[in-house]
């Protein structure tokens, strides 16, 4: 199947950002303004709050007490830090989604704990949650954010996956439910923030930047020998390891590529990526008059962050800002395809199309879980992507549910073709 576009209307609001300010009333009444009850803290509910962006979502809630109240937080394994957390934020449910770290949990916190990969929805649905920012690695963040989606609340979308799994399934459902997506991603911010006030028909391209990765300058003849340390080591941005060697292989920016096509409801053939090492210019959009417009910033994941719980208002900065009277060197170019492989592998799912880019999802997410545990090199990661892409067949999957199976059922290939699956 070609990847042509579903019929729904994008949950953004172009001409309209009045109405991305729409949050829950205290009476619960999801009409009210956010301006009409600015007595009210915002309720924010965090999956993943023990991970990089989760963590960072609280440096900022711990800089705006008066704006911002945390009333659930979940994390997988580090109990520890959870306990932390909650001691602090003293947030009024804590889920853990490890079944064996969450084991007599309960009696190290003062609120109820939840335990189990399914309570996470618990989480995602909290009474009178105003934002849910998803900050889950991996499939493993769909199925609390589609029940994020169904209270009709903020969705502050982290977790990329959800979007590379189910893009065109997610939108159907923001708007059937009145929910707002609002990107976190920095690239995703940036286009988002461009695009308020323009007019969709209007849009010519999305330019997408990266910043290139540590291999960005490496010998292509030493990617044999790269290890885990050296592909762990992100130049500009301290991030979680899953994304991180995304980041190296440059599969992240296409997943950022599958993730942009269904947020903002443009073809592919109208989104590019360019190399842009600084990553000062998050990333852009052209116009049919032939104007860009650029959002610019320091690469720090708290400034998406705060604009994702903050808009339709800026709050002030607490982080360093660009300095504009130093000199500011920027550039740009266009990626190597055979240094980052894993950009035409995902634009190559995008225009199959259906489940394709959920079988790219799932392939990664083994791949790079093996090399991370050393079983398989680096370079092996998108030749593997690409064997399970060539392995599976694609199907017109329109429902939640079936996309989960095919994102199982590749598991099972990435396994089996990686000699590691457990029989
Ligand atoms: N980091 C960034 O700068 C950045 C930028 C843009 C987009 N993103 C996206 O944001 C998402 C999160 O990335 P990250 O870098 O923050 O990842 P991360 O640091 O690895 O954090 C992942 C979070 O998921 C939790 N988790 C893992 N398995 C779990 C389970 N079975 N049940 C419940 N929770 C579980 C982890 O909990 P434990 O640690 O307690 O196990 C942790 O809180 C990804 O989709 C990524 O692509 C990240």
């Amino acid at each position: 199947m070609a990847g042509a576009p579903r019929k729904f209307q994008s949950a953004l609001y172009y001409h309209n950002p009045v109405r991305l300010v729409r949050m829950r009333s205290e009476s619960n009444d999801s009409k009210t303004p956010v301006s009409k009850r600015v007595s009210r803290k915002i309720r924010v509910s965090i999956l993943g709050s023990t991970g990089s962006i989760g963590t960072q979502t609280l440096e900022i809630a711990r800089l705006f007490p008066d704006k911002i109240d945390i009333v659930a937080l979940s994390g997988g394994k580090n109990v520890g830090l959870l306990e932390q957390q909650a001691k602090e934020f003293l947030p009024e449910c804590v889920v853990i989604g490890s079944s064996e770290a969450g084991k007599g949990a309960q009696s190290r916190f003062s609120c109820p704990v939840f335990v189990g990969e399914k309570e996470l929805a618990r989480a995602a649905t909290w009474e009178r949650t105003d934002i849910v920012v998803t900050a889950l690695v991996g499939a493993l963040g769909l199925l609390s954010t589609v029940a994020a989606i169904k209270t009709g609340c903020r969705v502050a979308l982290a977790n990329k996956e959800t979007m590379v799994i189910a893009g065109d399934l997610i939108q159907d459902l923001a708007m059937k439910f009145g929910s707002e997506i609002i990107p976190i991603d920095s690239e995703h911010s940036a286009i988002f923030q461009c695009l308020l006030g323009e007019s969709k028909s209007e849009i010519s391209r999305l330019i997408l930047t990266a910043s290139g990765g540590p291999f960005r300058e490496r010998a292509l003849n030493t990617f044999g020998s790269i290890s885990k340390k050296e592909a762990l080591s992100h130049p500009n941005w301290e991030m979680g390891p899953k994304i991180t060697i995304d980041s190296a292989t440059m599969m992240n920016k296409g997943l950022e590529v599958i993730e942009a096509r269904w947020l903002f409801d443009i073809p592919q053939d109208k989104i590019d990526v360019v190399i842009h090492p600084q990553s000062i210019v998050h990333s852009m959009v052209q116009f049919v008059d032939g104007s860009t417009k650029a959002q610019l910033g320091v690469p720090d994941m708290k400034v998406p962050i705060q604009y994702a719980l903050s808009t339709p208002s800026r709050w002030p900065a607490s982080h360093p800002v660009v300095s504009w009277q130093e000199d500011q060197k920027m550039t740009f170019s266009s990626p190597d395809p055979i240094r980052y492989p894993g950009l035409l592998l995902a634009f190559e799912a995008l225009r199959i199309g259906g489940s394709m880019p959920c079988i790219l999802n799932a392939a990664n997410e083994v791949a790079v879980h093996l090399f991370l545990t050393d079983k398989i090199s680096y370079q092996s990661i998108p030749s593997l992507v690409r064997r399970v892409m060539d392995h599976c067949s694609e199907h017109e999957e329109f429902s939640i549910e079936a996309r989960l199976e095919s994102d199982r059922k590749a598991r099972r290939v990435a396994e089996e073709l990686a000699g590691t699956a457990n029989h």
